[in-house]
């Protein structure tokens, strides 16, 4: 029996579509992203899991620990249900949030917010509340070569100047304390190994950053004390692990292992999610129509952010018509034998989105004694959270 066959059988009496993830691939990618971290702990992207029973799953385990969470709200959310150390990702604004924070001392010690500008820091000292805020400085980890910039945009603060002064800012602002630095090197995370010419940018940046950050991190840590130093992610921590500054990588994607970490050369992570989407019509010998699907990811547009039929195998998607709003027709050798009510498995481009689709995931697992059980776990959507 192929893992899909099993994983089709395990949830056959559940109502489709539907989500599972493979207990034992799970288990399987976060022993191999602790392997690569090397020591080194790991902090969990929530964006890419968004299921909280998974995001304690992981971190009880040993070479995981603290939250990277991508709003303010969703941290609150995470601390009022247990979570002692998230770290937001990404600058907010939501005024509200802010004011939450600076008013409940229990808050204001597990949560850590992100910024990169004066008038970030301006509007965090706004907020009614007298608590300090703790903050971290997003470094720019991209690389600039003569005037082309590899990398995201997000970060203005990429020298060593330019961090010395950022933090200068953050400490003479009363209502901040400075504990953090953290470098998304997305260039190298988050880019596939597609060519040796990829490959080769990859290596020249890792230098760069291998130069640069402990240059920052030491000039930092003369105005300020600092908690945490983060890089990476699930496609770089492997190159950042032994960098002795720093105290954490970050990783979540590499717990589901969707397509676009298909394609990395020094690893490959197990498909862990997918999800079933049910035949409801025949349009052609050749051709079936399923329900929902038109989960597209993501990112720039192209090809790579649509999902993958991957079972029963042989199947594909009609160009013309992609992933459909709420139909997606599919053909292919083995769409003729698909009758209705059948169900089809696809892995999603991207890790955690794709359970903004889904009010629950089913864990499918194999106990010692070869019975296969179930369990069913809401994402954050079933509990009723959007966090954007
Ligand atoms: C700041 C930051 N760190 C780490 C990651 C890596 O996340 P993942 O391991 O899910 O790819 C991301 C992904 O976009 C990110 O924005």
């Amino acid at each position: 029996m192929t893992d899909w066959q099993r994983i089709d059988a395990a949830t056959s009496d559940l109502p489709a579509p539907l989500a599972a993830v493979d207990m034992a691939a799970l288990t399987a990618n976060a022993d191999d992203l602790v392997r690569r971290a090397a020591g080194t702990p790991i902090r969990i992207a929530t964006k890419s899991v968004r299921v909280r029973g998974l995001l304690e799953w992981a971190l009880a385990r040993p070479g995981f620990q603290g939250l990277m969470a991508y709003a303010l709200p969703e941290a609150i959310w995470l601390v009022r249900n247990g979570a002692t150390d998230v770290l937001v990702a990404y600058p907010t604004v939501d005024r509200d949030s802010l004011a939450h924070l600076r008013a409940d001392p229990t808050l204001a010690s597990a949560i850590t917010v992100m910024v990169d500008d004066p008038e970030q820091l301006r509007l965090i000292a706004s907020a009614p509340g007298a608590g300090q805020v703790r903050v971290c400085l997003d470094i720019d980890a991209s690389l600039r070569l003569a005037r082309s910039h590899l990398g995201v945009r997000r970060s203005p603060v990429h020298s060593v100047s330019q961090a010395v002064n950022a933090a200068r800012a953050i400490v003479a602002e009363p209502a901040t304390r400075l504990v953090g630095l953290m470098f998304y090197d997305a260039q190298i995370a988050g880019m596939p190994d597609t060519g040796a010419d990829v490959r080769a940018m990859k290596a020249v940046s890792a230098h760069e950053l291998r130069h640069r950050r402990p240059r920052i991190v030491e000039a930092v840590s003369r105005l300020c004390a600092l908690d945490m130093v983060n890089a990476g992610g699930t496609g770089s921590i492997d190159v950042v692990a032994d960098d002795p500054c720093l105290t954490e990588v970050a990783a979540g994607s590499g717990l589901f292992g969707p397509t676009l970490f298909d394609d990395y050369r020094d690893f490959t992570p197990q498909p862990a999610f997918a999800y079933a989407l049910p035949v409801t019509r025949r349009p052609a010998p050749e051709i079936r129509t399923l329900f929902g699907g038109g989960y597209m990811a993501s990112g720039e547009v192209s090809s790579t952010r649509q999902p993958t039929p991957v079972w029963p195998e042989g199947l594909r998607v009609l160009p013309r018509e992609g992933v459909g709003e709420v139909q997606t027709p599919i053909t292919g050798t083995a769409a003729a034998a698909l009758r209705v009510g059948d169900r089809v498995w696809w892995r999603h481009p991207k890790a955690g989105e794709v359970c903004e689709r889904f009010t629950s995931v089913h864990l499918v697992d194999v106990a010692d004694d070869g019975e296969v059980r179930v369990a069913s776990v809401p994402t954050y959507r079933g509990e009723g959270r959007c966090f954007g």
